[in-house]
């Protein structure tokens, strides 16, 4: 069951809600321990863990998600020990090569942002070829974070933007807020995509490590306990229904909104 600090559990529905998120990202975590729980070596758990995201890409499709984002691997994740990340690229590259036809099948348009010029060259080929065989589909777009830190993609935008006030293109005394955030988000990587309306983390970590730190300023965010090898399609609807029931006010007051809602 998700767990949150809110007082409104999720309950179990089995079927989706009629008030679905746009957007939905989460954060897979959770492989290694639910490995080391049953004394294996973590990687038994990442293999398992790319299981459930065959699954959970499945079911949100199915379910008619517009846009699914999983954070697949952090620009902080290279830190961990070389075999690992040998491991978890070679699983990558695998899963892709084949998902490529159910993905087609699906009609899912699968995306990739994240530093990829750091991934290895194989597993570069592999996500060029998931997104050019991938290009005409018109369903669900899929999106992988990969090699992705968002205080990366931050600095990465604040430096075009800097070259861009240097070379006279604007004028930094007169931006406005407005301004601000249309030329920076032309230069983030998300560029395209909506800010994502549910964040799931799995594993009952409640931090962000480094996802989606702009996009996030208003997604619902949801805490399940759960460890990423043992999420389901019904862990998913639980999640879709706590998010129907959320009453989202961007700063406004209840009886603004429900103002707003009445005609
Ligand atoms: C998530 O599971 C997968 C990746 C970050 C690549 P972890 O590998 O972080 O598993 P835990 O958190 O150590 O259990
Ligand atoms: C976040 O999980 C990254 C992904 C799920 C890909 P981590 O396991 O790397 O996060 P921390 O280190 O516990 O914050
Ligand atoms: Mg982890």
């Amino acid at each position: 069951m998700p767990v949150n600090n809110d007082d409104s559990k999720p309950q179990n529905k089995q079927s989706a809600p009629s008030k679905l998120p746009k957007h939905v990202a989460i954060i897979m975590d959770g492989n290694g321990r639910w490995a080391e729980l049953r004394g294996r070596n973590r990687t038994f758990g990442h293999l398992r863990g790319a299981r459930i995201a065959r699954e959970i890409i499945e079911a949100s499709s199915k379910i008619g998600l517009q846009e699914l984002t999983l954070y697949t691997f952090s620009s902080e994740n290279w830190l961990r020990p070389l075999e690992e990340v040998s491991f978890l690229m070679a699983l990558l590259s695998r899963h892709l090569k084949r998902e490529r036809a159910t993905l087609v099948k699906n009609n899912i348009r699968f995306n990739a942002i994240g530093e990829l010029s750091r991934l290895p060259a194989a597993v570069r080929e592999e996500v060029d070829l998931t997104i050019a065989t991938t290009a005409h589909c018109t369903g669900m777009r899929l999106t992988f974070a990969l090699s992705y830190g968002g205080r990366q993609d931050i600095l990465a935008a604040a430096r075009t933007l800097a070259y861009q006030a240097q070379s006279g293109e604007f004028d930094p005394n007169t931006l406005s807020q407005e301004d601000f955030s249309r030329r920076f988000e032309d230069q983030l990587m998300t560029n395209g995509m909506s800010d994502p309306d549910l964040i799931i983390r799995t594993s009952g970590e409640s931090r962000l490590s480094n996802f989606f730190l702009w996009q996030s300023a208003y997604s619902e965010i949801l805490i399940t306990s759960a460890l990423w090898p043992d999420y389901n399609e019904s862990e998913l609807l639980s999640a879709l229904q706590w998010y129907a029931n959320r009453e989202r006010r961007f700063g406004k007051t209840s009886a603004q909104v429900m103002a707003e809602l009445t005609p």
